[in-house]
């Protein structure tokens, strides 16, 4: 039994998937007990509900497991405090084998979200665990939050230059290592870079857009102060705004680049482009 933290979410989700679809039992941690059905339903095995920061829920919910995935919320405040339980769970319940979600580029001090994931690579590094450490770029899956503005606008807005340069990777190439390096050894004491795709400014990504999607679509720079206006509109919170702002500002100034031979191995085959991605994406939304 593997046991997947963080299970409810976007990428818990995908990773539950390509667990179940290689026969792993998973017992899947999810936040609200009404997020246990839909775990279940999804395949995994176990479900339970209960917050990261309970240790001893965790160790309840360890026992009799081979191996954590842990995957925090995302932009939380309480990274370094969930990844402390996460590891007191592992060493409560006896377990050896811990796999930590992190993030590409995690020693980048500006964006407080990597920098807190480092903080947490560190004190896995130091738990005497066996570890591995994954570090995914940004999904593509995160341009569906504006897939909407691109079918009825033709506008794919960002709050950062057009200019910038991200190299994307598919959730779904993401999981399959994830649950390949469970599966297999030789893994432990690893950290492995995963990006999907060369480094693309957002005028590339719409150009691929617009090929694919056989529409016109452009990149389109928002204000911070727009963008900001919207996520308190939908309910955002004051940490997790002030938080990815300082990632715009950080992505405006840098980017977000790494490179796509550590994925391709892993995976025995390319990874997923991102016009494979935004044909799937039009084919699932029609
Ligand atoms: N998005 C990217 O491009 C990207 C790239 C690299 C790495 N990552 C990392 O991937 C991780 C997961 O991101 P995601 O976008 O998949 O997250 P997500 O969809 O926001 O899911 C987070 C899940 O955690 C749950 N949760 C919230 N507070 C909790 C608590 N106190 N205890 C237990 N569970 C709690 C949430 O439940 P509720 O529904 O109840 O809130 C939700 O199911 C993050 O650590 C992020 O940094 C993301």
């Amino acid at each position: 039994m593997i046991l997947v933290t963080g299970a409810s979410g976007k990428t818990g989700t995908a990773v539950i998937n390509a667990l179940a679809a290689r026969g792993e039992a998973v017992h899947a941690v999810v936040h609200r007990p009404e997020q246990v059905a839909p775990a279940i339903a999804l395949g995994a095995r176990r479900a339970s509900a209960g917050s990261m920061s309970d240790a001893s829920a965790l160790i309840q919910a360890a026992d009799g497991a081979r191996a954590i995935y842990h995957i925090c919320p995302n932009v939380s405040p309480h990274e370094v405090a969930f990844g402390r339980a996460v590891v007191a769970a592992a060493t409560g319940a006896g377990i050896r084998r811990l796999v930590f979600h992190s993030v590409l580029h995690p020693q980048i001090e500006a964006m407080p979200h990597h920098w807190d994931k480092l903080r947490v690579e560190e004190m896995l590094l130091e738990s005497g665990l066996d570890v591995t450490i994954l570090q995914p770029g940004a999904y593509m899956q995160n341009i569906m939050a504006g897939w909407r503005g691109i079918l009825e606008e033709g506008i794919y807005r960002i709050p950062y230059s057009v200019e910038t340069r991200l190299s994307l990777v598919d959730l779904g190439d993401v999981a399959e290592v994830a649950a390949s390096v469970l599966a297999s050894p030789g893994h432990a004491g690893a950290t492995y870079e995963l990006v999907g795709t060369t480094p693309s400014s957002q005028l590339e990504i719409t150009e691929t857009l617009s090929r694919v999607l056989g529409r016109p679509v452009r990149a389109e720079a928002e204000t911070i102060a727009a963008w900001e206006a919207r996520a308190r509109t939908a309910g955002m919170g004051d940490h997790q705004r002030r938080t990815l702002i300082r990632m715009f500002r950080y992505y405006d100034r840098h980017g977000l680049t790494g490179g796509t031979a550590v994925l391709r191995t892993l995976l025995g085959r390319p990874p997923r482009t991102l016009a494979e991605f935004a044909a799937g994406a039009a084919a699932a939304v029609r």
